[in-house]
């Protein structure tokens, strides 16, 4: 594991964004594993300052997302679809045709979290991979207790994951319980992980992540098993990693 210590939020989304730029430049057809929340929205608007300045074109890149609330359509403001047009895809000239969020409205979830699976295969993998971390150190919606394993499939939220996330709707009743999520066998076969922490609310999943066990208690650990993960963090989520 490479760790880079970052002062702030800031520095910690344009470190991401440079990584980014350059692998999309190094690569013909590169695919990006990306993720919604937070942690990634400064990342996604230094890569719209990079687009707009010329240093990069999304032409030839493809996007898969790690996740999706089930029942909520691409077009509900809570939904990932949305927030990924809304914070980073409608800026780019990136293809939306090119950009894939599993659909948490299929008729048949299980039939599409298989095609899903089934389609980052057929584009050869994804060569990198964007994380944050939750509280509880689950990576995508993989909480606490899921099989390392694990490939896409249906998943049922905690209870703390659904109060972490209950800021982004009007009430804990709305956030729904549960979402399609890329498997951690799924999210580890990325060739290179980029793990994007901020905060003092993560430091002891983040310090458990580094250093604990490497345990199905918390997901985020198994990156310590990955040859080629970067952890960029800064001091407050760092604060407890000795
Ligand atoms: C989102 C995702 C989640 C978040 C995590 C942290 O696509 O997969 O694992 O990365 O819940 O969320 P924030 O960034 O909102 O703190």
């Amino acid at each position: 594991m490479k760790i880079i210590k970052v002062k702030d939020y800031d520095e910690m989304s344009k470190k991401a964004c440079k990584l980014i730029v350059d692998k999309i430049k190094e690569l013909n057809d590169p695919i990006l594993g990306l993720a919604t929340g937070s942690t990634p929205e400064g990342l996604y608007q230094q890569i719209i300052g990079k687009y707009k300045q010329g240093e990069v074109s999304f032409k030839n890149v493809t996007t898969f997302n790690l996740d999706e609330y089930v029942g909520l359509d691409g077009d509900h403001p809570n939904s990932y679809r949305y927030f990924m047009n809304d914070k980073l895809f409608k800026h780019i000239d990136i293809s939306l045709d090119q950009t894939f969020v599993p659909n948490g409205i299929a008729n048949d979830l299980k039939a599409e979290c298989n095609d899903y699976e089934q389609l980052i295969q057929d584009v050869g993998g994804i060569d990198l991979q964007v994380l944050g971390l939750g509280t509880n150190g689950h990576i995508a919606f993989n909480e606490p207790g899921t099989s390392f394993d694990s490939r896409t499939s249906v998943v049922d939220l905690t209870q703390e994951t659904l109060e972490s996330n209950r800021r982004f709707f009007d009430s804990i009743e709305e956030v729904p319980t549960q979402a399609l999520s890329m498997g951690i066998g799924s999210v580890i076969e990325a060739k290179e992980i980029i793990l994007l922490v901020s905060g003092e609310s993560k430091a002891k999943a983040l310090s458990l992540a580094i250093n604990g066990e490497i345990t199905e208690d918390l997901p985020a650990s198994i990156l310590q098993q990955h040859d080629h993960v970067t952890i960029i963090a800064d001091e407050a989520a760092l604060s407890q990693v000795k």
